[in-house]
């Protein structure tokens, strides 16, 4: 396949996808009715019909290494884009990065209230969880747990929430962070929730340690590389290409490898991160073409 075939096939096996964790979200979340619907209508708002869903369609493909059953398969997505949206709903807080607009809407925060936009964090955090611990996920209690404890290790305080912290500190440090500082921190904040991403998959499919290593590695690099393409996004895009506010990162003293190395450099580095992120692919058969195509993707997006 050329690349420009491979381009085009992946987008519409991502577009593919997301629907088909919509409809799954659709029908885990709770329906708009009822006292707290309020609650309930931010949740979805917060979560359908927008975003790449990328972390999702990680979780997908590598259910498919194994022939992880779909239904399985898309429970896992639709949680972890659970986890993923009360990340950003938090992360738009005035407290926080202070944004309007996420996926080319209003974010919680402006089209219901802070107060609002906290509680449907909460509430889709414990959600998620609630989905991988639930039997339809998958038969086997002791997955099901493995699958909780791995995006509890992603998503805490040794994992994304530890991440913003340094992300919210590095705005007010006296010092410019240094290049190892800031690939931590950038692992923390982004990298840790897209490698849960990418070997969930084999701790559904009860692959051997090996191939979970393998997938967690690649979910690594791919992390890594995506937060660099953000950064990269947040100077050069528009906002009506990324549906946020771009051109916002230096001004706040974000700690970027970009605004450490300049853009030529920091795009090397990404293209480097994927190179090395299609190595770990190098045991798998076609079945992992897709995640070689979107490790491509992660840096040639525009969104
Ligand atoms: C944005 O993630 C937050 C970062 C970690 C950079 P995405 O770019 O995946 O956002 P959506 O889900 O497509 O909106
Ligand atoms: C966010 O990073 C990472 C999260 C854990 C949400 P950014 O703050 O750069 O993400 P955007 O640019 O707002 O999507
Ligand atoms: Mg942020
Ligand atoms: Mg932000
Ligand atoms: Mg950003």
């Amino acid at each position: 396949m050329t690349d420009t075939a491979s381009a085009e096939t992946l987008k519409t096996a991502m577009a593919e996808a997301a629907s088909e964790v919509d409809e799954a979200l659709d029908a885990l979340l709770p329906k708009e009715e009822g006292d707290e619907r309020k609650l309930f209508a931010a949740m979805r708002y917060a979560t359908m019909g927008g975003g790449k869903k990328m972390r999702a369609f990680l979780v997908l493909e590598g259910a498919k290494q194994f022939g992880v059953g779909r239904e399985s398969a898309l429970c896992v997505a639709a949680a972890v884009e659970m986890l993923h949206a009360y990340s950003l709903v938090h992360d738009d807080l005035p407290a926080m990065d202070d944004d309007d607009l996420r996926r080319g809407k209003p974010t919680v925060h402006k089209a219901w209230d802070e107060a609002t936009a906290i509680l449907v964090g909460d509430a889709l955090q414990t959600q998620a969880f609630a989905t991988l611990a639930a039997p339809e996920t998958h038969q086997d209690p002791a997955v099901r747990a493995d699958l909780c404890l791995a995006l509890a290790l992603a998503s805490g305080a040794r994992g994304m929430v530890g991440g913003q912290m340094l992300d919210m500190m590095a705005e007010s440090a006296t010092a410019p962070l240094e290049e190892a500082a800031i690939v931590r921190l950038q692992q923390l904040k982004t990298g840790r929730l897209i490698e849960f991403s990418a070997e969930a998959g084999a701790i559904l499919g009860k692959a051997p340690a090996h191939s979970r290593q393998c997938l967690l590695y690649y979910g690594r690099e791919i992390g890594a590389a995506f937060q660099i393409a953000d950064d990269l996004l947040d100077l050069t895009a528009t906002p009506e290409e990324t549906g946020k506010a771009t051109g916002k990162d230096a001004g706040a003293g974000k700690a970027t490898l970009l605004g450490l190395l300049g853009p030529e450099r920091a795009r090397a580095q990404a293209e480097r991160l994927v190179e090395q992120a299609k190595g770990h692919l190098e045991s798998f058969d076609e079945r992992a073409d897709m995640l070689r195509a979107l490790a491509d993707h992660v840096i040639r997006r525009r969104n």
